[in-house]
């Protein structure tokens, strides 16, 4: 199956996670893939494992909260791969609190990273795409952007944030060939729900119809078909990707 053949695939916090599953995906659909996350030594990771699959990849440490650093590597990006066909922004984090005791530090850095961070990654890469007159944009959300969560008013703004922009950039960007789509997850088993303490999972598990929480690679599949010529007529949709927890 070689969906992605001969396409470039930027994905932000590729370094593990759903980031990974992600950046791996597209590369066994055939697509050469920058992997961009934090630190160079887990984008390297991942990209060895991508050139063990027999495609190229490019390893990037960039904090997407940082303009400078983003339109410096997508300069870099654009002239070593010379196109970008599909972009991912996935990097994001959490720092959980009770509204009254959240730090504005807390609420910043996850504003900047989740929300701000697609807002420079995507301008950054549009001008190509536009000349291109083709691209894919996918941005991760999560469920908590659709229906908020106590202790979460940091992380919830900032994912019902990206729902907004994608449905905006969508309308921007759709004359010029580009669509522009949203994946939010429900809770999905990685370094970031690790944390999450025996009891809060219970409860949670009880939310959620399919019975079973997901996988990287559910997100993963999902984001191979935004990608894929199949979703050419899809543009600024919310696809969640939850087990049924939120319909
Ligand atoms: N795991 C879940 O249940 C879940 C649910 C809904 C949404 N999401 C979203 O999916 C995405 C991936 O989550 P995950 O579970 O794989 O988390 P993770 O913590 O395992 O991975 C996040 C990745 O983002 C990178 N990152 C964080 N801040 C960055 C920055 N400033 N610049 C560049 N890279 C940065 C990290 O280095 C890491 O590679 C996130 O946006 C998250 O909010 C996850």
């Amino acid at each position: 199956m070689s969906q992605l053949a001969n396409q470039i695939a930027v994905v932000t916090g590729a370094g593990r996670g759903i980031g990974r599953a992600i950046a791996l995906k597209y590369a066994q659909a055939g697509a050469a893939v920058v992997v961009v996350s934090r630190t160079q030594e887990n984008s390297e990771k991942v990209a060895a494992e991508i050139r063990a699959l027999g495609r190229q990849a490019w390893a990037h440490a960039v904090d997407v909260a940082e303009a400078t650093a983003v339109n410096a590597a997508a300069e870099k990006i654009l002239a070593d791969c010379g196109k970008v066909d599909v972009l991912v922004n996935n990097a994001g984090v959490t720092r959980d609190g009770l509204l009254m005791r959240m730090s504005d530090a807390d609420w910043d850095t996850v504003l900047n990273t989740n929300l701000k961070g697609a807002f420079l990654v995507t301008k950054a890469f549009s001008r190509a795409m536009i000349k291109a007159r083709t691209g894919r944009i996918i941005n991760i959300s999560s469920v908590i952007g659709l229906i908020g969560n106590a202790g979460q008013c940091n992380y919830a703004a900032s994912k019902a944030g990206l729902i907004g922009f994608t449905q905006s950039a969508a309308k921007e960007l759709a004359g010029r060939g580009i669509t522009v789509n949203v994946i939010a997850p429900g809770f999905i088993q990685t370094d970031m729900t690790s944390e999450l303490k025996e009891d809060m999972k219970t409860a949670l598990l009880k939310q959620i119809p399919l019975g079973s929480f997901g996988e990287a690679e559910d997100i993963a599949s999902a984001a191979l078909y935004l990608a894929s010529p199949g979703a050419r007529y899809v543009t600024g949709q919310v696809l969640t990707v939850d087990g049924g927890m939120v319909m």
